[in-house]
């Protein structure tokens, strides 16, 4: 039955239309995406108290949780219940294991079943497992490297034959490197994941991974073989060429635990039993790509029945290390979309190029077929100059380069194994014969996060800019955040992570990424509580402290709370939110944040011939002091939920100081700032450093310098995240759509229009006259300017979490069309559910489809209506005049 009822605000009609079928007899519930910490059926928990989730499918309206059931035990099948709890309360989300103690490296089952606020009652879910992470005594594995020093450029194999002697029930490896790691049984390999161990702090933990492999072996002989690469830990990373800044020593460890079918026990470990020797990997490092020779394979080396001959040594056991070896808690890195080649052409220079239509970072797979000893150079870059000529200067001293050795005239399929490329052409040398189409595939490869925001418009240009935002992310989502993919840096910096981290849990599940990644950032936290440039740290100790960068210690955690309803990380995070902001009031004098270097609003508008003060120059300090206000309102608000309220009032009473401390020295008594910029404007009215009776002027002041610049932005990373946001909240909407809006440079679809298929570093990368800005810093793939998707979401498809229901379990839904659009539609896919809206205006009418998942409720706020809806779980149709 379609149920249809409307209603009248004083204002405007709105039409409330129920076209929700409700089925009375059939209302049924089911639960779906069950994870334990984020993840499906894990194996390496190391959580003392793992949390379940579950979302709940329902057909019928205003859906709620009632209670919910867990239990949980050793075998599949439950029939021993070791924890069970039932409890009256609507958490479906992050619900934490409160049992006996759990062991190591155990296989746990649960199920959950939930009674609604309908009286229906859910089946049992599947039975789903975690499984326990190993204590460090539970290693009895050696880490093993290459005897003497570790000096050869090749990448060493290692090799274990071994005999199973009965069937095997149950098998489970557990890896890590120092370096990365490529590791097979019986010539297969054990994952589809790239880069493990991943990037850590090393020095304080590395992450260990964990495989099923019973599949993988058989009774009789059987054969591990592992590749180890440089990688973040030996490779070159950072600046000047810095090397082996975590050690000198590649070294393997992997402990393969088997269960008979009997029950009887079998463990296979790293030892001095192994043997290593050399294969075609000549070098590899993340910068420069690798070289592989063809003729140098060894045919079943990790295979049965391979002999090795007296280039196989025996390794050498180290001692092991300082550093704590932790389960891996975030995604691995894994390939994803691919890209045909679209165009082969001769450039200006006679140089054969590729056209792949995408900047994407990942590599190329080529086939190719000739003569051993023929070498075939790929070279990557992202953009051409305006000639035609492949351009790689911007790349700096990353050589970005594949080199491969044909072996025969047999056809041969490359792919790097330990470096990625950021590009969208490629330049081909040495290719023997003729080299077409369908010998070159490109691969995306990035962390394995779902995508969970869809987002488009009636606008084209908008479309293609949320593409380039998300294309960003992948780039630079390859198991940290990093600022760019392609030039030799690639490293986690702070200020730029912090700016795009909501944007980031828009467009893709980054619980466990953000998660994994700050870990590091208490991890490298200097001990007085200053963080770090990039993270993790491999630049000086103290390349630290920056306004706006370092603040991602608190803004991180607080965005992934509001985002995923995550009380544990704001728990996990606490200590070092609040060191940050300690360290803040250690160096400030009277409250005033005016010491140390800052980057300041890094990249603002600075046009080359500035003789009317046009550059927009925003005062660090006054930049510091805001980001101060902010960290310290965080750890407030961080307090609260975490019951401190002790802390509560005292960083209250810090607050208040800071920004009476910012108004005096900042401000005119008439409200005008010291420095007369967007980014100067936008930053006080976002973290509200001026009282309630200034802030009007001060929006006005902003909109003034907007229209001013010919409606052109003129912020930098600091000062553009929130540009938009500010506009909107102080009623000048038409501004931010303006600047949204805007085709020329400075702005956003700028880009766009020069043909951008990811977010650039500058808004000129490439001038208007086609030339490339300095070659020193000029990424085509740097996710910062992005951040503005943060407000396509929440301002024009409307979609809000609400912080104090994190995790969108209440949704503010307050869409705000503007300017020509006519319409915009968004999905996200949160801890609850699928969260939709979408709108259309037509005939002056506004049309908006709302779809609230079962345990989550939504306000709706039309646009310039004064009034709003409460409404539950199912879908909505609204309409009003516009
Ligand atoms: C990086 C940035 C970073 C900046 C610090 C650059 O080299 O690419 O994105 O935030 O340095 O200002």
């Amino acid at each position: 039955m379609n149920r249809i009822s409307r209603m009248l605000s004083a204002m405007f009609t709105i039409a409330l239309l129920f076209l929700f079928t409700v089925n009375a007899s059939a209302q049924k519930i089911s639960l779906k995406d069950l994870t334990v910490e984020y993840l499906v059926n894990p194996f390496s928990i190391d959580n003392p108290k793992p949390r379940f989730s579950w979302k709940i499918i329902s057909t019928a309206k205003n859906t709620k949780q009632n209670n919910y059931e867990i239990r949980l035990g050793t075998s599949p099948k439950i029939d021993k219940v070791l924890w069970k709890t039932a409890v009256n309360n609507n958490q479906s989300v992050l619900i934490a294991y409160d049992g006996p103690q759990l062991s190591s490296k155990t296989k746990y089952y649960w199920q959950v079943r939930v009674k609604d606020n309908h009286g229906n009652v859910s089946a049992w879910s599947p039975v789903q497992f975690f499984q326990t992470g190993l204590k460090p005594e539970d290693w009895s594995a050696k880490w093993i490297a290459v005897e003497g020093k570790d000096t050869s450029l090749a990448s060493p194999l290692f090799r274990k034959e071994f005999n199973l002697k009965k069937e095997v029930k149950s098998a489970m490896a557990y890896i890590t490197a120092k370096g990365l790691y490529e590791a097979s049984i019986n010539g297969g390999r054990v994952s589809d994941a790239y880069f493990a161990p991943g990037w850590t702090s090393y020095k304080d933990h590395i992450q260990y991974q964990v495989y099923d492999v019973k599949q993988s072996l058989k009774k009789g002989a059987n054969v591990i073989g592992v590749s180890l690469g440089d990688g973040w830990y030996k490779g070159r990373i950072g600046f000047s060429n810095q090397k082996q800044f975590y050690g000198d020593t590649r070294a393997l460890l992997m402990q393969l635990e088997v269960e008979y079918t009997d029950g009887s026990k079998e463990t296979i470990v790293t030892d001095n039993s192994w043997k290593t020797g050399y294969g075609p990997i000549l070098t590899s490092n993340i910068y420069d790509g690798e070289t592989y020779d063809a003729r140098l394979e060894l045919s079943g080396w990790n295979n049965i029945g391979f002999k090795e001959n007296t280039n196989w040594k025996p390794v050498q056991e180290l001692a092991m290390g300082p550093e704590k070896l932790i389960g891996m808690s975030g995604p691995p890195v894994t390939k994803h979309e691919e890209f045909k080649a679209l165009k082969i052409f001769k450039t200006p220079l006679g140089e054969t190029v590729v056209d792949f239509g995408q900047n994407l970072v990942g590599w190329v797979m080529l086939k190719a077929k000739g003569a051993a000893g023929t070498k075939i150079t790929i070279s990557h870059a992202e953009v051409l100059t305006k000639e035609g000529n492949f351009y790689t200067t911007n790349l700096r001293s990353a050589k970005q380069q594949n080199n491969y050795i044909l072996k025969d005239g047999t056809e041969q399929v490359f792919e790097p194994h330990f470096s990625f490329q950021g590009f969208r052409y490629v330049k081909i040398d040495g290719y023997p014969g003729e080299l077409k189409l369908e010998n070159l595939t490109a691969v995306a490869v990035y962390s394995d996060m779902k995508t969970t925001g869809k987002f488009s418009t009636s606008n084209p240009l908008l479309n293609q800019l949320q593409h380039n935002i998300s294309w960003g992310q992948k780039g630079n989502f390859v198991d940290v955040p990093t600022d760019c993919p392609q030039r030799d840096e690639r490293l986690g910096w702070t200020g730029d992570a912090q700016a795009f981290a909501s944007t980031a849990a828009y467009n893709m599940d980054v619980s466990g990424f953000f998660t994994k990644w700050l870990k590091d950032v208490s991890a490298d936290q200097l001990p007085n509580g200053s963080v770090p440039f990039v993270i993790p740290n491999v630049l000086n100790q103290n390349d630290a402290g920056s306004a706006g960068w370092a603040d991602v210690a608190t803004i991180v955690p607080w965005d992934m709370y509001v985002s995923y309803g995550d009380k544990g990380i704001l728990e996990t995070q606490y200590e070092s939110m609040k060191k940050w902001v300690n360290y803040i009031s250690s160096v400030a004098k009277n409250n005033l944040w005016n010491t140390g270097f800052h980057f300041g609003d890094w990249l603002f508008y600075r046009p080359n011939d500035d003789n009317d003060g046009r550059a927009a120059v925003t005062d660090k300090y006054m930049i510091a002091q805001t980001f101060y206000a902010h960290s310290t309102q965080l750890l407030i608000n961080a307090a609260k939920v975490l019951g401190k309220t002790d802390d509560v009032t005292k960083y209250n009473a810090l607050l208040e100081q800071i920004k009476t401390a910012y108004i005096k020295e900042n401000m005119t008594p008439s409200g005008k700032l010291i420095s007369n910029t967007q980014t100067a404007y936008v930053l006080a009215l976002q973290f509200d450093m001026l009282p309630e009776n200034l802030r009007a002027q001060a929006a006005q002041r902003l909109v003034d310098n907007v229209r001013d610049y010919g409606n052109h932005l003129t912020t930098g990373f600091l000062g553009t995240p929130y540009l938009c946001h500010v506009l909107s909240r102080f009623g000048h909407e038409d501004v931010a759509y303006d600047l949204l809006l805007q085709e020329s440079y400075p702005s956003w679809l700028y880009p766009v229009k020069m043909g951008a298929t990811t977010i650039w570093e500058r808004w000129d990368g490439i001038k208007q006259d086609g030339s490339f800005q300095t070659a020193d810093m000029n990424s085509f793939n740097h996710y910062a300017y992005g951040a503005i998707g943060d407000w396509m979401y929440k301002n024009i498809a409307g979609i809000n979490p609400v912080s104090a229901q994190p995790g969108y379990k209440n949704i503010l839904i307050a869409p705000r069309p503007g300017r020509k659009l006519t319409n915009a539609s968004a999905e996200l896919e949160t801890v609850y559910g699928t969260v939709k809206s979408s709108w259309t205006i037509t005939g002056g009418v506004f049309k908006l489809d709302v779809t609230v998942p079962a345990n989550a409720s939504a306000t709706v706020v039309l646009p310039k209506a004064d009034k709003k809806e409460e409404i539950g779980s199912g879908s909505y149709h609204f309409e009003c005049k516009y």
